[in-house]
This record gives C-alpha cells, structure tokens and sequence, in this order.
C-alpha cells in the first residue's frame, strides 16, 4: 500500500512538473538526453508490449474451458506475478441484482504452478508468473454463473472482474452450437481479434469456442500468447474453449511448455504426453474429440495409441454427433501439400470412415476447403447422403492457395473464415463467415431413420482465389 502512496505521489509530481514546464515555456524543445521525468515506468519502457507480456498482481490470461462434463462443472485457468502465491475462484448462480455475492458463493482453491520462461529467439525478456489452475464441480445444468478469479482476500482490486458463463444443458435436445476456428497464428492481435471479436459480437450467445491448432507461431513467445489472450480479452473467459496444438505449439516434437500451465483441458486421452491434447468431451447430444496430430504425425507409438483410443471411444458412443478436431487435416487442399498428410489418410481414415463421424474440423493449410468424400457434384444446392464431412479453415492472414479437387464443395483463397456450428435433434448446421458478418459457405445435416444427408446452401458469390487479389 506504502509503494502505491508513493507511486502515486510520484506520478502526480511528474504530471504536475511536466504541466508546469509546457505552461511556463509552450514551445520549447525536448533535446537528446533531456530529462523530463517521462520514465518513472523504466522497466516497462524497456520492453514494447510490456502490458502485453508481464504478469502483474492482478490476474491476467483468463480462461475457461469446457471439462469432459460441462452440464455441471467448469475449468479456468489464469496468471498473475510471482507474488501471489495462492489462486482462489469465487462461483455463484447469477442474479439480476448484485445479491449474488452475498449468499451460496462457492469457493475453491486453485492448483498454483510457478513458471518462467523466455523467448530469446523473439528477444524477448524472462517472464516469471505464477500460473493457477481450478475445476469446479457441482454446478448446475443449463444455469448462469457468475465467478472471478483473485488471491482470495478482502481487497477486490486483486480479483478479476465477475465473468457470466452458462453451463451445458443435460438435455440431449437442447439447441446448442459452437463456433470453430483454423489457425490464427500471425499477426494475432493486429489481424485475428477483428475474428474472434466479430464470430461474439455476431453470436453472443455461442456455448463454446474450438481452436483448431497454430493458436500462435513461436511457441515459446510471451508476446504472441500475449497478444492472442489480449484479441479475445473477456470472451475467453466468457466462452469455454477447447483447443488442439498444431505444429506452431511444437518444436523439436516437444510441445510448448506453456500449454498446460495457461490452459485447462480434459486428461482422459490414452497417454500421459497426450495429455490436454488428445482428449474426449460429452456436450449434450455431442461427442467432441480432439487428437494431437503432431504427435500423431511425429511418433508412431503416439499415432498407435490415440488410434486405438480413438476407435475404442467411437466403439461405445451412444451420442448422435460426433465431431472430431485436429491441426493436421486428412484431406489436403493447399498446393504442394499432398505429402504431408499420407499418415492422416492412412492410420486415420479408414477409422474416421468406419464410423462414419459427422465432422472432421482442421487448419494448418491457410485456406479454406469443405466437402466429402462421398461427394456427388450435385450443384450449389444439392442434395446427397453423406459420409463424413471435412473442412480446413484459417482464421488468421497467412493465406496459402489451394487446388480444386474431387472432395471439395465449397473452396476459398485469401478469406479469414470463423464457422458456426449449431445442433438441435436430428439437424446440424455449419456456416462459414467472413469477419464482416458475410456467410461465404453453408450446409445442412440431418439425420433422419439412419439417413445422413447434407444439403448444401452455399451463397452464389463467387469462388475467391488469391490471383484474384495480387
Ligand atoms: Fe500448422
């Protein structure tokens, strides 16, 4: 408190000195070296982007995840400084007024992880943080909460704001829906918040979100995880999340420390170094599967075990969706490409197919593509009995071009894309959007007396291909 006094005190003085100086002399000039007491904040005058990377006392980085049972439990994670030593969550049930906070609030004490780490190939400065972690179990279904996240005392400015979240219905008929997202990867904070700000301010009411790997693109970077916290601010604490690693989340096939320290996901997949990448989730009437793909890709044991795992799990499934995400995607679609899935197509395919799931959900390839393979080129409106349906999205700038082929419905060069998915009974529906608000691609799916049908509602506006905009 005595540092704040003080602080506060200098920082008056400054402002007070500063005005002072442009009122007694309104044109002088500020020479090399000239001392105006404009960096009382040195530290952070060092270091671009400093609010962006350092923790502070006040938590930061927070994020909600859905859990293997989101109809009634909730995971969030978040960081502060060092200093605070303890992370505490407060939950209630909603209210109209602020009478939330004063009967039945719930709290838990969060898993604290001290962690530090640089970037030195961004040159970026050591970071040091305090990493907290908490389920909650208990809740309601189909209810409003109301929870912050703090260090558990009295003094409120140590706590996050009161974050409003919905839990899952645990009625399998309840309309629900998702949006999904590719890679966001460059330019995070300049280029990918008008996605994620726009996919919310579209669809508010959206009951999660799904990151399809390449989050960012060097893995390690303070600054970049810093930057796709600060694109999606109060959503990502408001909107559970799932995300699957992709390639930009590995190096040397080790995946980035911070992965599991700033996120909280399921850890009910086959093997311990899968843990929070390959893993199951039941949302309603929704079976939701996320694989590691570049474990998969990179070490066969890994690939064997999320195989077996993933067929064992389709085995049993009594759920009447089934939605499967990785990075990697099975079909390729961008030129040049063909040979970096062959393990895709061959250990995983032939299970995707033999169970026929409804969606295969993926990025990597910074493009857009979207069909079956049981395609029949029926025209824009078509309708035809389907297999499995894939699609590979981008959400961030990087754009590769891609090749028309066979499987495709829909494809598109140089477009962000954002695609909301939304389920109720025997109906799916996807729409892909562009960030300001136009649908660039459309089908339906239903599921009718053991018929899968798709039917197509693509817009009419032509096929966008990057030559088109050189
Ligand atoms: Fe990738």
């Amino acid at each position: 408190m005595k540092l704040v006094i003080k602080l506060t005190g200098i920082a008056a003085l400054v402002f007070w000195s500063c005005t002072t100086k442009k009122e007694s002399s309104p044109t002088h000039a500020h020479s090399e070296g000239e001392h105006y007491h404009h960096n009382v904040y040195k530290a952070q005058d060092s270091v671009l982007n400093h609010k962006l990377i350092f923790p502070s006392k006040v938590p930061d980085r927070v994020i909600l995840h859905l859990t293997e049972h989101p109809e009634n439990s909730i995971a969030v994670n978040w960081r502060t400084n060092a200093q605070v030593t303890e992370g505490f969550i407060q939950i209630a049930v909603a209210t109209d007024g602020p009478e939330f906070r004063q009967n039945g609030i719930k709290r838990v004490k969060a898993d604290t992880e001290y962690f530090q780490n640089q970037s030195k190939k961004n040159n970026e400065p050591l970071v040091v943080a305090n990493y907290h972690s908490v389920k909650v179990e208990g809740l309601q279904p189909n209810t409003i909460y109301a929870y912050r996240v703090g260090n558990g005392g009295e003094d409120s400015r140590l706590w996050s704001e009161w974050y409003h979240t919905t839990t899952a219905s645990n009625l399998a008929n309840k309309a629900f829906s998702f949006i999904y997202f590719g890679d966001a990867q460059n330019e995070v904070k300049s280029m990918w918040s008008r996605l994620i700000r726009s996919s919310y301010q579209l669809f508010p009411k959206v009951d999660f979100m799904l990151h399809a790997g390449d989050l960012i693109n060097s893995r390690d970077s303070n600054l970049e995880w810093g930057e796709w916290f600060h694109a999606g601010s109060f959503i990502h604490a408001t909107v559970p999340s799932v995300m699957t690693p992709g390639n930009h989340e590995y190096r040397n096939e080790v995946l980035t420390p911070l992965w599991r320290p700033q996120f909280n996901l399921p850890k009910n997949g086959p093997l311990k170094e899968v843990e929070e990448t390959t893993y199951v989730i039941d949302y309603q009437d929704l079976k939701l599967i996320s694989l590691d793909a570049v474990s998969f890709d990179d070490k066969e044991h890994s690939r064997n075990a999320q195989v077996k795992w993933l067929d064992s799990i389709l085995s049993t499934n009594t759920k009447k969706w089934t939605a499967l995400f990785l990075h990697y995607p099975v079909l390729s679609v961008a030129k040049k490409r063909d040979e970096d899935n062959l393990l895709m197509k061959k250990a995983l395919q032939p299970v995707i197919e033999k169970y026929q799931l409804d969606l295969v959900l993926t990025g990597h390839d910074h493009t857009y593509a979207r069909g079956s393979v049981k395609n029949i080129p029926t025209g824009i409106t078509g309708v035809y009995e389907t297999g499995t349906v894939y699609a590979v999205s981008v959400s961030g700038p990087k754009m590769y071009e891609s090749e028309d082929k066979k499987w495709m419905d829909r494809r598109g060069e140089n477009i962000q894309l954002f695609q909301i998915i939304s389920i109720e009974n025997d109906i799916l529906n996807y729409k892909a959007f562009t960030p300001i608000g136009n649908i660039y691609d459309a089908f339906e799916m239903t599921k009718v007396n053991g018929k899968k049908q798709v039917r197509n509602k693509i817009p009419k506006t032509q096929e966008r291909l990057k030559k088109d905009f050189k």
